[in-house]
Order: structure tokens, then sequence, then C-alpha cells
């Protein structure tokens, strides 16, 4: 389990364990975080799980796919140099902690 931090748009913060190997998209649908949609389960084809990595970290995580990047430039909220699909980070216990930010719409 890694514990992954969500701070939605309104500030509410909500940690969840995630099972290694449950994407962050999946793990936040589950637990009731608003915010995330996920409307294409994950399949990296409809940038509704929108989310912003905590910058210090970012380097922690493997690169974007050129596919996440594509869909990155649909996503509807504001795009920073953090941005990335939930869905396409894995849990594991190298991401202890991690803290996501939501975008204040994904539609
Ligand atoms: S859930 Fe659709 S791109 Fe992530």
């Amino acid at each position: 389990m890694t514990t992954i931090t969500y701070i939605e748009a309104s500030g509410q913060r909500t940690d969840v364990d995630v099972a290694d190997g449950w994407s962050l998209m999946q793990a936040a649908i589950t637990s009731g975080v608003d915010g995330i949609i996920g409307e294409c389960g994950g399949s990296c084809a409809c940038a509704t799980c929108h989310c912003y990595v905590d910058e210090a970290r970012l380097g922690e995580l493997p690169p974007p796919s050129p596919g996440e990047l594509d869909m990155l430039a649909n996503v509807a909220a504001e795009r920073r140099a953090n941005s990335r699909l939930a869905c396409q980070i894995k849990a594991s216990p190298l991401l202890e902690g991690l803290i996501l930010t939501l975008p204040e719409t994904q539609e």
C-alpha cells in the first residue's frame, strides 16, 4: 500500500491507501474523491483524470508517454508543467506520500 494525498479544488484533502499497481485515478474514484472523473476507465482517452503532481516530486515519476502528452493537450483546466493524467500513474512504494492537487474542472 502506498498513501497518496488528493487535494480537491475546494481544499478538501483526502489520504488514500492505494494498492501497488493501481492507478491513482482508480484509487481516487473508489475512494470517493471528487474532482477526478476517469470517463474512459483509464485507457488514456479522455483527459478527465487530470491532476497536478507535487512539483518537488515530479522527477520521481516515469515520464509521460507520447499518448499521455497528446491527451494532456486536451485537458479542460489550465495545463501546467506538473500536469499529469492520474490513470497513467501507478502506485508504488516510491510514491509514498505523493500529493496530487486536482483542477477545478475536468470537462
Ligand atoms: S481516465 Fe481517461 S485519460 Fe485517464
